[in-house]
């Protein structure tokens, strides 16, 4: 596919101005009224978009369930076709989808790269999978009033017209996450990308389209939340919404939408307790990884590592080593750079850095970095944090990891299971069986033992508890998610 499929984006100014995608043609704004993507690298323009207005929403959504109804009868490998040659594409434009990915959300170039590939990866798998996703056939049985003549025919029906929101720090993977899913199962997706990450969305939409996706069953709308969030969520025409995005806006959303299903990844604050730290060189890469990675700019990132002093005093050090050795902040485009880029915009980085400040004050031991230039924070490691403070309190989308010495591994699982979140925890300990065994009293959707956490591989299930979520993601599991079930009772014959 040549790369002039993406003129009819945008026009030729500097900034370019770019279209949106109704579902069939790519639309200027109506009003003029557009919203910049700011590169968190350099704050250059790096195009405008148009912010759409409801009376263009409601008339895409109108259509989309028209297209919708068309789309469930079409075989699914076909509809697996289109999706496949789609990942086909995106393998094809990965260098100029990495390079935008960088430039607009100042992801490090190595994991920009991962996760294009990975998107590819990820649709080709879901096409595969939604072969397999059927529904079944029950007897009727003996309760009260019941003989075994019925039978009930079970099937799955797609939710109908999916609205999907995708979050700034993976615009392209956890926009396929759910773009995927939502067509292989016949559904329209009314699709909303972030600020920094619209671009890419635009140019994932394209790919889409040009793979053969039929008109008006896949719309692509800009706007800032602010401007047409809520209007889309409480949208009477959407049956489904799938999203990610932080704790807050979900619980805001989950209020506006009310009775339709949510599959919602919310955020995360990850504990990692550490045991008896008998390998102190496993367990603390894996604590760096699973810190710094995007700067800490992922749901899964470890937050905060607790244990017993007896451990804490053994891993720390290596932890502050290997930050010193492995990560290495700098310009994302710069292959040099190893997971610490930008924070997605300045006020972002002095949230942060107000938040280590605080924590200093009340008592916490900056042991390493701590410090803001722009919208950069520092690699940066707290010691004697307390869980009162809000650097663990609540969520914190940067680079920073805090250290809290508990007086038992009782007080531990106590303070991770009183967090008003609940998407991971990581258990480090040789014993596997008592990491087994404490993994089962954590209040958190996934426990990794001697892992770091995180979201892949992305056919395992994936949920949060309490403020991290609704539903349960991952590829069999999304699919599932995208219908719903339809049981139509027959008498049995004779
Ligand atoms: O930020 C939320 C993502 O789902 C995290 O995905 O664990 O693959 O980085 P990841």
């Amino acid at each position: 596919m040549p790369d002039d499929i993406f003129a009819e984006l945008h026009d030729n100014q500097t900034p370019p101005l770019y279209r949106w995608f109704n579902g069939h043609a790519w639309v200027e704004s109506k009003n003029g009224h557009y919203k910049d993507v700011v590169s968190p690298i350099d704050h250059t323009v790096l195009g405008k978009f148009p912010v759409v207005t409801t009376a263009e929403i409601d008339d895409a959504i109108a259509r989309a369930h028209g297209a919708q109804r068309l789309w469930a009868r079409v075989e699914i490998t076909k509809r697996g076709k289109v999706l496949r040659l789609a990942a086909d594409w995106i393998r094809e434009h990965e260098p100029l989808l990495t390079t935008l990915l960088i430039k607009e959300i100042g992801k490090p170039a190595d994991e920009a790269k991962d996760e294009i590939v990975r998107s590819a990866d990820m649709l080709d798998y879901y096409t595969h999978e939604a072969l397999h996703v059927g529904g079944e056939q029950l007897p009727s049985d003996a309760f009260p009033g019941y003989d075994q003549s019925k039978i009930s025919i079970i099937e799955r029906v797609p939710q109908g017209v999916v609205l999907a929101i995708s979050p700034f720090n993976y615009p392209v993977n956890l926009s396929v996450s759910k773009l995927a899913p939502a067509l292989m199962m016949g559904n329209a997706v009314i699709f909303k990308p972030p600020t920094n990450g619209a671009l890419s969305a635009l140019y994932l939409t394209q790919i889409f389209r040009k793979a053969g996706v039929p008109d008006d069953l896949l719309v692509t709308v800009t706007g800032g939340g602010e401007d047409i969030g809520d209007y889309l969520v409480g949208h009477p025409g959407i049956n489904m919404i799938t999203f990610t995005g932080s704790s807050q806006v979900g619980k805001s959303a989950a209020k506006i939408a009310g009775m339709i299903p949510l599959l919602f990844e919310c955020g995360g604050n990850n504990a990692a307790l550490v045991i008896n730290g008998c390998d102190i060189e496993t367990t603390a890469l894996e604590i760096v990884k699973g810190a710094y990675s995007f700067a800490g700019q992922r749901c899964t990132a470890i937050k905060y590592v607790l244990g017993l002093d007896s451990d804490l005093d053994k891993v720390l050090p290596r932890v502050v080593a290997l930050t010193q050795e492995k990560i290495k902040m700098g310009d994302p485009r710069d292959p040099g750079t190893k997971s610490v880029g930008p924070l997605i915009t300045e006020s972002a980085a002095k949230e942060v850095e107000a938040r280590i400040v605080a924590a200093q004050q009340a008592g916490a031991k900056i042991v390493l970095g701590g410090k803001r230039q722009g919208n950069y924070i520092e690699p940066t490691i707290l010691d004697h944090v307390t869980m009162d403070m809000e650097i663990v309190r609540i969520e914190t989308f940067g680079p920073v990891v805090s250290f809290v010495r508990v007086k038992s591994i009782e007080e531990a699982i106590d303070l991770i299971n009183r967090s008003t979140y609940g998407l991971q925890a990581a258990i480090y300990t040789c014993d596997e069986g008592l990491g087994i065994k404490l993994a089962g009293e954590l209040d958190v959707g996934t426990v990794w033992i001697n892992n770091k956490p995180q979201r892949g591989p992305d056919h395992f299930p994936f949920l949060g508890t309490k403020g991290s979520g609704v539903g349960v993601q991952g590829i069999k599991y999304s699919l599932e998610a995208m219908t719903r079930l339809k049981p139509i009772i027959i008498n049995k014959p004779g």
